[in-house]
Order: C-alpha cells, then structure tokens, then sequence
C-alpha cells in the first residue's frame, strides 16, 4: 500500500512538472501554420459542426522518435482547424524504461502543445505498459486498468486487453447492459481484427469480446498493436480500426489480401481526427506530414 503511494505520488510530482515545462529534451517551435510539411494547405474532410463532440485517437506512440514528436506537431496545426476535445491513446504509450525522463521524451514533451491546451488524453494499457501508468495524472486513467467515461451521447470504454479475465468481461456486460448512449465506442491495444504480418488478428481475444460487443450494440472499435493504419470491412455491423502508428511504423506491414481491408495504409505514421453528430460519426486520418490517407462517415448502427 505504501509503495503503490509512493509511486502514485510519483506519478502526481511528474504530471505537475509536465505541466509547469521542463528543460528535458527537446521544444518545439510554435507552429500554427495550417500547411502540411510540403508547404500545401493542410485538407479538412470534417464537417465541424456546431455542437459535435471532436476527438482525436493515437496508438503506439511512446517511442520518443524525433517522427513521433513531427506526428503531435501534425496534430496541433490540425487542432487549428478541427478543435478537438480530447484525445484517446490505444497503447503502448510509453516504450523501454518508464522513468519521469521517459515520461517526459515519450509523452510529456512531444504533446507538451496540447497538454498546455487542456486536452485531455485517455490511455489505454498496451503490452509494453506498466500498470502504474494507471495512476499518472495525464493519462487521466483514475488507478484504473480498464474504465468508463461519457461525453455527451457518446460512452468510451477503455479495456486492458493485456489479461481480459473474468473479473474485467463480468464488469464490462454489466456496464454496457445498462448504457444508454447512443453510441458505444471500446478502446483497447490488441487486435480482434487486423491484416497486417506482424501481428494480425487475436482471434483468442475476439472469441471473449466480439459476442458482448454484438450483443451490447457497440458501434465503434479502436485498437493499436500492429503499426500501420486499418479500416477492417464492418464485422457482424461493427466497424474496427487499427490505429497503432503515431510513434512507430511497421513499413509495408499490410497483407491485402486478408480480405478484411476496407482501407489501409502503412507507408507512414499517422493519427485520426473523429467528429460525431447525431447518428453521423465522421473520420479523417492524417499522415505524419499532414495527407489525408482516409476519411469517412458512419452512420450508427440501427440495432432491433
Ligand atoms: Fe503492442
């Protein structure tokens, strides 16, 4: 109990120093041009419109690189256009040691920007994730491995897919059976579906959660582990993505010929913007250097 405080204290020390700045590795120029790294005017595909709940979503991103930090900066010119909210992060969001300095180069420091606009980052827990992670503020996880929040008719669930047991499937039925959102999103890091060589689809994991996520009606899936982008074909009326490339990238990872692809990219990093209104929930992914790579609109499932 004592060191789970001494740690949480930790946590609480290196989330104030992220925030009063630190003159650990490196700054960022200002930067608020709305152009792309080739000087063109960065593209929105999103409506905006008055009233929509805007986020943005990142996976894999804790390497440190100098890419990951060229991604945060592709999402802060972005936020010129789109102001997004909050941002959900689909784990391994802090790779190797995870010391404050590590805190700071691979997550503090490259979203230093947003941080000091108030958005507020939600995290999910990868495999190279320590559990105490839970308790850093920024990550803004309440000690907790897996958890619920809502924003206005949109419920977000995000899931510790490191050990689905029974515990965490008992409390994720009895969540979902009486949410009455209009729209369920999960958030989680391993892959019910994803054609890319690496990892590929976890069909052990799909097993277990694919069946609540039918039977509760969740709308949206978002998951990171393998580093590419993916747009998995609806599976049983569920749309899953595989965002797991704003810090690292696994080049030329995608196996076309899968069957499972609606749209892929990995050619770069990248992170996407979502926007939801009423039953429209919109989407853009954005390269590292600012090209638009997809961009959509679902509409919310209708379920009987
Ligand atoms: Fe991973």
């Amino acid at each position: 109990m004592k060191r789970l405080f001494t740690s949480g204290l930790i946590f609480v020390l290196l989330a104030f120093s992220s925030f009063l700045g630190s003159t650990y590795c490196q700054t960022l120029a200002p930067n608020t041009k709305a152009v792309s790294s080739n000087g063109a005017p960065l593209k929105l595909a999103l409506p905006v419109n008055d009233g929509s709940l805007r986020f943005a979503v990142i996976g894999d991103t804790g390497s440190g690189s100098s890419k990951q930090y060229q991604v945060a900066e592709m999402m802060v010119r972005y936020r010129n256009l789109f102001p997004f909210e909050f941002v959900l992060m689909l784990g391994d969001n802090i790779y190797g040691g995870e010391s404050p300095k590590d805190f700071e180069k691979k997550f503090s420091n490259a979203y230093k920007q947003l941080l000091a606009d108030k958005v507020k980052f939600y995290a999910t827990l990868g495999n190279h994730d320590l559990p105490l992670q839970t308790h850093y503020l920024n990550f803004n996880m309440d000690g907790k491995e897996y958890y619920r929040f809502k924003k206005g008719n949109v419920a977000f669930y995000s899931l510790n897919s490191n050990y689905m047991d029974k515990k965490q499937v008992q409390w994720l039925e009895s969540e979902l059976a009486k949410d009455t959102s209009e729209w369920k999103v999960c958030f989680f890091h391993h892959l019910p579906y994803s054609s890319a060589g690496k990892h590929g689809s976890d069909e052990q994991l799909r097993e277990v959660v694919e069946p609540i996520f039918v039977r509760y009606g969740v709308n949206i899936v978002l998951c990171g582990h393998d580093h590419v982008y993916e747009k998995i074909k609806p599976q049983k009326g569920i749309y899953y993505f595989v965002s797991g490339a704003g810090g690292k990238l696994r080049s030329g990872d995608i196996n076309r010929s899968s069957g499972l692809t609606d749209k892929a990219y990995d050619r770069d990093m990248h992170f996407m913007l979502f926007e939801v209104d009423g039953d429209q929930m919109y989407f853009q992914v954005i390269s590292r250097t600012g090209e638009t790579v997809d961009a959509g609109v679902m509409a919310r499932q209708k379920r009987g």
